[in-house]
């Protein structure tokens, strides 16, 4: 297993196995859109991978953007899929701790990113210090259920699962008081091989910090049970809209 940062900078087929990442980013793009925005907004991207939440969203509120995102080859990715234009900038950025100026953005978006902070709430605090005077912060992440599936087979192996713990849906909307939508989304695989290596394609795989990684043994019964309970793995995903000042 390999760090987070690494896994995404090496996930070059990211687009293939991420079905279900593109349409999350596409439900998101159609909420922010719905949303009243000022004409033109400062918008500012954070985690755009593969520029999925970019091309969705991009031609339907126009606007200034800062394309960001912490692996440089996933920026460049980005960058390749959207182009260079007036109105675009890419940068890389840790979106936990953005140095960047404060009351500078109308919004803050992001896709599937969150979820890999290690402080969601200090992150929350210090991105809302960057939105302008009726600002907003849009996202979408991983909530408690996802992964239930995986999960439930390293129980049944007798180990714990390596799976990262995603907060609840209460503990989400309690973040800023937020505004919450949530969707459950079930992917179904050949088999457990085909899971972890859709895993792998979409830089995944890390399991939660300071977990033993399992034996080739532990893990083939892990797989074992993973595909007696019918090898789909649900994805709980929780759209979040939190207002600024
Ligand atoms: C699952 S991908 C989602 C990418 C894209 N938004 C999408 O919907 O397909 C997660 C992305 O978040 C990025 N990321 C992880 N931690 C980050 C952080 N602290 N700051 C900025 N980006 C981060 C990763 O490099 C990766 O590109």
């Amino acid at each position: 297993m390999s760090d987070p940062l690494s896994a995404f900078g090496r996930a070059e087929a990211y687009d293939a196995y991420a079905q279900t990442q593109r349409h999350v980013a596409e439900a998101l793009a159609g909420r922010i859109a719905a949303l009243p925005l000022p004409k033109a907004p400062r918008v500012l991207e954070i985690g755009c991978g593969t520029g999925f939440l970019t091309a969705a969203l991009r031609p339907r509120i126009g606007g200034d953007w800062t394309v960001t995102d912490l692996a440089p080859e996933m920026l460049a990715r980005c960058r390749a899929r959207i182009g260079d234009g007036p109105g675009l900038c890419y940068r890389l950025l840790d979106g936990e701790r953005p140095d960047l100026a404060p009351e500078s953005f109308d919004l803050i978006c992001s896709s599937l990113a969150f979820q890999w902070f290690a402080d969601l709430q200090g992150a929350l605090e210090r991105l809302m210090a960057l939105l302008a005077p009726g600002g907003r912060i849009a996202f979408a992440t991983m909530a408690e259920e996802s992964f239930a599936e995986w999960r439930a087979a390293f129980v049944f192996a007798g180990l714990e699962p390596a799976t990262p713990l995603y907060p609840s849906i209460t503990q989400l909307a309690a973040l800023s008081d937020a505004a919450i939508a949530e969707e459950h989304i079930v992917e179904r695989h050949a088999d457990a091989r085909a899971f972890l290596t859709a895993l792998r394609g979409i830089g995944a795989q890390s399991p939660r910090a300071g977990h033993r990684p399992a034996t080739a043994a532990e893990l083939r019964r892990v797989m074992a049970a993973f595909e007696a309970g019918g090898a789909s793995v649900t994805y709980h995903v929780a759209y979040v809209v939190v207002d600024g000042e």
